[in-house]
């Protein structure tokens, strides 16, 4: 296992993942943790992720000094690689010509680190400040025309820096970097692969629960539903769960997941239709965080009954939750900017209840989860679907939520889709779907005027949400949907493609 010291970087998710692809372990911790918390882990080496902040500042953030003496390799990235050579002597300087994007280095000699790597590489660079002089004891190691530390090692000490960024794709030759610096470097073991983790999570939840009930909500997004199924497999009969129609789902969702559901046989999944009290619980309502608070504690109430009423006569110890790492391990940036821009994730039950939280996935990413649940062979089309927030199409809809509004989106929205997935597009997408806005416009159709809606089309590609750019989408495939949408989705008459990047906007509209 490897363990990547934050230092608030955007990427430091993406380095885990990474190592996680190639079969090891991979655990982010702080980046000033102790010795003692890292070598807990028992880690074959240490990554120091990049991040915002300039090593030139006088209080600059720094890991432990001993995370140099830990006996293990250590691998700098970017901010890790200014930080370990300014904190073993060298110096590091404001850059002047700043090195931001594709850049190709020129490798000096081919170390262990960069083995198998042609003699020029392209890689991505995301920093101003460089490291003008090495502390003693490294040698450079590869160069561009302008940053001629752009890698550094001292091989006795097992000590590597990289300026530029292995983890993003842009630096062709990144997994091969990695895969380098664990088997060659660090001689970790393989010990993450899906299917053998799939065995373990099944043993430790049978032994953790015992002859206990679990109790579990299951919301039609793909965590929730492998996360009930893995515990299905551990548990079977011992698993209660309620799958809460809300009303707010995409087209033929509902249906899919209750198919999904029947077809796993589980034993005791009951299905709630509460999209009436969800609808009016919403009218009138208008404003965004007024309508996921409503959602929330609604979603909480009907989950409640169903626990106090049909369940009351089981011995019900644990709340399983399809909680998965990101929530868990926020960047160290994230942290510090504390202040929420919206009232995300999903409320939490009344700790009245007092049952004790369970977690299945809590150590796995969404492509793990995915990969997860092809394990547990649920299809791949309810697996692989993009990211659904909780509260659903409600923050889809700008103003206030009725039926008929919601027909509208999900139409649309179901067209976006079906063309996206039919020209390939959606698996190259994070995110993409239709917006509705409360405004009308003028159009023609035919002969006669109309004054309609406006539906706005969003596709982003992201790593973690956090982030976001918009995707470059061909034009005949937007002339399609939007012909589509509005020849063919009653009360729309106007289609616009949202070109906003996050940030400054968020995915979501609401
Ligand atoms: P934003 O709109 O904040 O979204 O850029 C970032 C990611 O989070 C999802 N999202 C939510 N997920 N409950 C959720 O479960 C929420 O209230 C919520 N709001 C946004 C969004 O779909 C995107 O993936």
């Amino acid at each position: 296992m490897i363990i990547v010291l934050d230092f608030g970087s955007q990427f430091s998710h993406l380095i885990a993942r990474r190592i996680r692809d190639l079969g090891v372990r991979a655990e982010i911790l702080h980046f000033n943790a102790l010795r003692q918390e890292i070598m807990k882990w028992n880690p074959a080496g240490v990554i120091l992720s990049g991040g915002p902040r300039s090593v030139c500042d006088i209080d600059y953030i720094r890991p432990q000094q001993d995370v140099f003496e830990l006996g293990i390799p250590v691998l700098g990235i970017c901010y890790g690689a200014q930080v370990m050579a300014r904190m073993l002597g060298g110096v590091v300087r404001r850059g002047d010509a700043r090195e931001y994007g594709r850049e190709i280095i020129t490798l000096h000699q081919k170390n262990d680190l960069f083995r198998g790597l042609l003699k020029r590489e392209p890689v991505w660079f995301s920093h101003g400040d460089h490291v003008h002089m090495l502390p003693s004891g490294f040698e450079q190691t590869a160069s561009t025309g302008v940053c001629a530390n752009a890698a550094f090692s001292h091989y006795a000490r097992s000590l590597y820096g990289v300026q530029f960024h292995p983890e993003v794709v842009h630096t062709k030759k990144g997994s091969k970097i990695f895969s380098n610096f664990l088997f060659t470097v660090c001689k970790a073991k393989k010990d993450w692969q899906i299917p053998q983790l799939k065995e373990q999570f099944l043993s430790s939840l049978k032994e953790e629960i015992g002859d206990s009930h679990v109790v579990m909500a299951i919301s039609g997004g793909v965590d929730s539903l492998v996360a009930a199924t893995l515990l299905h497999r551990a548990i079977g009969k011992q698993l209660h769960g309620v799958f809460v129609d809300t009303g707010l789902l995409r087209k033929n969702e509902k249906e899919e997941v209750a198919r999904e559901i029947n077809k796993q046989g589980f034993h005791d999944i009951r299905i709630a239709d509460a999209s009436q009290t969800f609808l009016e619980r919403l009218s009138g309502i208008e404003d965004p965080e007024e309508k996921r608070k409503i959602i929330g504690h609604t979603f909480i109430h009907v989950f409640e009954r169903t626990i106090a009423y049909d369940f009351k006569q089981f011995p019900v110890r644990f709340l399983a939750q399809g909680t998965i790492y990101p929530d868990r391990i926020e960047s160290a940036e994230a942290l510090r900017s504390a202040e929420k821009i919206k009232s995300h994730h999903n409320l939490a039950l009344p700790e009245r209840f007092g049952f004790k939280i369970l977690e299945p996935l809590r150590d796995l990413y969404k492509d793990e989860v995915r990969k997860l649940g092809e394990e547990l062979r649920l299809p791949k089309k309810l697996l692989w679907r993009h990211p659904f927030p909780g509260p659903g199409l409600a923050i889809r809809i700008v103003g206030e939520v009725t039926n008929a509004r919601l027909e509208m989106l999900r139409e649309a929205d179901a067209i976006y889709v079906e063309e996206l997935r039919a020209s390939g597009e959606y698996q190259k997408i994070w995110q993409a779907f239709a917006v509705l806005l409360p405004l009308k416009t003028v159009g023609v159709m035919g002969d006669a005027r109309t004054y309609e809606h406006i539906i706005a089309l969003r596709a982003v590609t992201s790593v973690d949400g956090m982030t976001a750019d918009w995707h470059r989408m061909p034009d005949e495939l937007l002339e399609r949907i939007s012909n589509r949408i509005v020849r063919e989705v009653k009360g729309v008459n106007r289609v616009l493609y949202d070109i906003t990047q996050k940030p400054p906007a968020t995915i979501e509209y609401e």
